[in-house]
């Protein structure tokens, strides 16, 4: 089995969602130790905002000419990576309402026509059918159903339209919110929490 670990916070080891994610991690490593684990940190490692010339290799195998361009091949990487991964743990960080821009920057090498989705007659339809994702994400404040910030809250509903675009049925959300509301004295509590959550996958 292939496991894809990516983390995305710029907060190193004070990171929420780099905590959760090694906790689920761990857990895949435990129920089945000869797992192959491949680590993306996107903060430490950026692939750099998608740009034409980027745009037009896209899913393409790179010619000898443009093979010199290191992100051009670190994009390519990327994809071929994702597509290899039989699960993929994702620590997300809430940043103003929505994900860190270096994650952005991954999902655009990912989301590839005619490689994780087509236009098919009936709309897209999703090839990366058969991955098991999950994703461990940390938000400063609370936008459950109901409360007053939740139609602000763009990471968690963002990446679930993106998963499902692309064929992934097979979605675990573990959440740690709320880590900064009450002076962030609930802190260690709801971490806590979410790690137990990981550590049961
Ligand atoms: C740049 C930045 C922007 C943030 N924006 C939000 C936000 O819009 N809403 C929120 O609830 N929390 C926000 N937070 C708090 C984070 O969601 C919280 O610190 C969380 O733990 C981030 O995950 P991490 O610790 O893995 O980086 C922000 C934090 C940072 C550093």
């Amino acid at each position: 089995m292939k496991l894809l670990h990516i983390d995305s916070s710029i907060l190193g080891d004070s990171s929420a969602s780099r905590q959760v994610s090694a906790a689920a991690v761990a857990q895949f490593r435990k129920k089945d130790p000869s797992v192959e684990v491949i680590y993306l940190d996107l903060a430490s490692d950026p692939l750099p905002h998608l740009d034409v010339e980027a745009l037009s290799w896209l899913g393409k195998d790179l010619t000898p000419d443009v093979s010199g361009r290191p992100e051009l091949i670190a994009g390519a990487e990327a994809l071929k990576t994702f597509q290899a991964a039989d699960v993929v743990v994702i620590g997300v960080p809430m940043y103003n309402l929505s994900i860190p821009s270096q994650l952005k920057s991954w999902i655009d090498r990912i989301m590839v026509a005619g490689q994780t989705f087509r236009y098919g007659a009936n709309g897209i339809e999703g090839l990366a059918k058969g991955k098991k994702v999950v994703l461990a994400v940390a938000r400063g404040g609370l936008y459950g159903a109901g409360s007053p910030a939740a139609s602000f809250e763009h990471q968690l509903s963002y990446l679930k339209s993106v998963f499902a675009m692309i064929g992934i049925t097979d979605l675990t959300v573990i959440e740690a919110e709320g880590l900064a509301t009450n002076g962030g004295a609930d802190r260690a509590r709801i971490l806590s929490d979410a790690e137990q959550k990981a550590s049961a996958l």
